[in-house]
């Protein structure tokens, strides 16, 4: 199996009982507690994006996956499976990539919010990268903040740990091919063992992040069709 990018509009997704049906019992009780609707249907809209490409994947029944979440609660399949997930959600849009490698991440943020992300540079991008950033035109400065900031949530997932990582303990450099990622010690990691693409979809940017780099594995990452369900070719 190939590394697959699915994608949903959640707002192209019509909730239904249906719908509803492939959650777990515990998914129904979350998904009753979230009050904001917006939120409450992009959570019904994960879940169904997650179980349906799973299944499909796995060959079985959506109401059979089990998920268990690590220490810094990253989920994956219970019983372990030789497939592997990590999703990303925002307002008018959820990704999910799925692999056989289990070092993926993919982090989704609305091109609207480029000037926010700007904003907070400073709290939580590296030294390097505000030095960068600094020097590009102010007209390019924005774009890069999302850029950067999909990047840094795709490393961070990829490794599991979310914010138990330090933000400014690796940093993310444009050279004129590719982007490329200088890690401190401290983290125990070799910055070309990843690779990274990053997509504009609609009105927003997704990156991921897959591992396999080093060992001249070259995974091939495909964009999926929809239900509204797309894989994108990078
Ligand atoms: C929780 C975190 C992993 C992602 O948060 P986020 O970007 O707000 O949310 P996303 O929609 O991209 O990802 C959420 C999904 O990541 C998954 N996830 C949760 N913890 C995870 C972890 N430790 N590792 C990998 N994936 C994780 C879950 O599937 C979650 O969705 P679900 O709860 O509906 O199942 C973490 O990075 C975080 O809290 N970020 C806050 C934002 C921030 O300050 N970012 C700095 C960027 S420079």
């Amino acid at each position: 199996m190939t590394t697959q990018l699915w994608w949903v509009n959640p707002d192209a997704f019509q909730a239904s009982p249906a719908a509803l049906a492939l959650l777990s019992e515990a998914e129904r009780a979350q998904h009753q507690r979230y009050i904001p609707p917006q939120k409450r249907h992009e959570y019904l809209v994960t879940r169904v994006l997650v179980r349906t490409v799973l299944c499909r994947a796995l060959g079985v029944a959506p109401q059979t996956l089990q998920f268990i979440s690590n220490a810094w609660g990253r989920p994956a399949l219970w019983p372990p499976a030789p497939l592997h997930f990590n999703v990303s959600h925002t307002e008018g849009l959820v990704v999910c990539l799925v692999s056989p490698d289990p070092d993926i991440g993919v982090d989704t943020e609305r091109l609207a919010r480029a000037p926010d992300l700007l904003a907070l540079a400073p709290t939580v991008f590296a030294p390097q990268e505000l030095r960068d950033l600094a020097v590009l035109p102010a007209s390019e400065q924005a774009h890069r903040a999302v850029v950067l900031w999909t990047l840094k949530e795709s490393y961070i997932k990829a490794r599991g740990m979310g914010l138990a990582l330090p933000l400014d303990g690796f940093a993310f450099r444009f050279d004129a091919d590719r982007v490329r990622l200088e890690v401190s010690s401290a983290l125990e990691d070799d910055g070309d063992r990843w690779q990274f693409h990053t997509q504009l979809l609609g009105s927003h940017c997704v990156s991921t992040c897959l591992a396999g780099f080093d060992r001249g594995v070259s995974l091939p990452l495909e964009l999926a069709p929809p239900w509204t369900l797309h894989p994108f070719a990078l």
